[in-house]
């Protein structure tokens, strides 16, 4: 049977009667720019996330954008950011013309690692981006003690991890601010472009408030330059309808990692990561680590030295995968002369040859599974 990698109809679907009713309501309303659906969204995700503030925002990369700009970041000025992750973490530095300086990856989860953090922290340090990838947090009791010695902001980077939680608090509620993307395929996934940005101190959640409408306040008056990073109506009504459903759906993406992890545990050639034995293995499934909650936007497993094979078997039965990222961040062209600490990141390189990420959505039928689990489980003994 074919499995999609994702199926995003499906999930709306059982919701499209209570949509058309919340976009009718807009649509009488007239409110598509910001008003009442976006303010009770930021009301109740602010709550869900344990932050005191919540602002929408056109996307998760304005967002980014956004933080910067509150914390007056700008040329001279150094932000780190992990190598191996969504191209908008370190886009936002360089669109501000200041400089990201790369930071490697842990082999066990995927994120930024705080060892090579602290090696990379220069006087012109300003921010540190970790990112929650795949929905697990970053280590954050260390990367929080690392930026507090050298007195750096944290804006977390949750775009694919709303819901997840670590043991020092919740995504988007540890650093300074924290952002998260509602792009269609995220865990809360919107109808078009979206995004919010989450703080709980004072200062920081206004300016943020008012960049997002050209720095204008009152009308017509602009006491900073800011841009047009407003959500819109219909899609805060959309993702209040969405919202509520989210701890269903990560329960559903949480019961599939663990149904993968029953099926293929023990099994020849496959390991979990950071198990002791994990790198000789062919196939590294993912795990939570101790003390995480883990929201699986994406179940990535690794395949050292044969996941270009492991992908067109895949491919061969209809089994949709794909690799999140197949070029670390400091290799992007764009990037070249332009950023600091990328040849170091050899673990990230390294990652970005192996990583596959496979079907781990909510819908997911049990069958669909079984053939994904049965055809990893027949690559790793092959
Ligand atoms: C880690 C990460 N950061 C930022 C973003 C940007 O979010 P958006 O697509 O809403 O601009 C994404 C989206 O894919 C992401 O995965």
């Amino acid at each position: 049977m074919a499995v999609p990698l994702l199926d995003i109809r499906a999930q709306n679907a059982a919701l499209k009667a209570d949509i058309m009713k919340a976009l009718e309501s807009v649509v009488d309303s007239g409110a598509f720019i910001l008003g009442s659906e976006v303010e009770a969204l930021e009301t109740e995700l602010a709550a869900l996330v344990g932050a005191r503030y919540a602002v929408g925002l056109s996307s998760g990369s304005d967002a980014l954008l956004v933080a910067l700009m509150a914390l007056d970041i700008g040329p001279g000025d150094e932000v780190l950011v992990p190598t191996f992750t969504f191209f908008a973490t370190a886009g936002a530095v360089s669109r501000l013309g200041a400089t990201p300086v790369f930071v490697d990856s842990r082999l066990t989860d995927f994120n930024m690692d705080p060892t090579d953090l602290e090696a990379k922290i220069s006087p012109r340090s300003k921010v540190v981006i970790p990112v929650h990838l795949f929905g697990q947090c970053a280590p954050m009791a260390e990367i929080l003690k690392v930026a507090k010695k050298h007195h750096l902001a944290v804006v977390e980077d949750a775009a694919q991890a709303i819901g997840a939680a670590a043991p020092e608090g919740k995504a988007c509620s540890m650093g300074e601010m924290g952002i998260t993307s509602f792009y269609p395929t995220k865990n809360l996934g919107a109808m078009g472009d979206a995004g919010m940005l989450f703080s709980s101190d004072d200062a920081l959640a206004a300016k943020v408030r008012h960049l997002r409408n050209h720095g204008m306040n009152p009308r017509y008056y602009h006491s900073m330059v800011g841009g047009n990073f407003r959500l819109d109506g219909m899609q805060g009504a959309v993702l209040r309808i969405k919202a509520r459903h989210l701890s269903t759906y990560r329960d559903a993406r949480d019961a599939h990692a663990a149904k993968y992890a029953e099926i293929l545990a023990g099994k020849s050639g496959i390991a979990f990561a950071g198990d002791a034995n994990a790198e000789e293995a062919r196939l590294i499934l993912p795990r939570a680590l101790p003390g995480m909650t883990h929201v699986w936007n994406q179940y990535t497993v690794r395949a050292p030295g044969r996941r270009d094979a492991l992908k067109k078997l895949l491919a061969a039965r209809g089994i949709g995968c794909e690799i999140y990222y197949p070029l670390t961040l400091d290799r992007q062209e764009c990037f070249k002369g332009k950023s600091l600490g990328g040849e170091s990141c050899t673990r990230a390189h390294r990652l970005a040859e192996e990583v596959l990420s496979l079907p781990v959505y909510p819908e997911l039928p049990q069958a669909g599974l079984e053939e994904v689990a049965r055809a990893l489980a027949e690559f790793a003994a092959g």
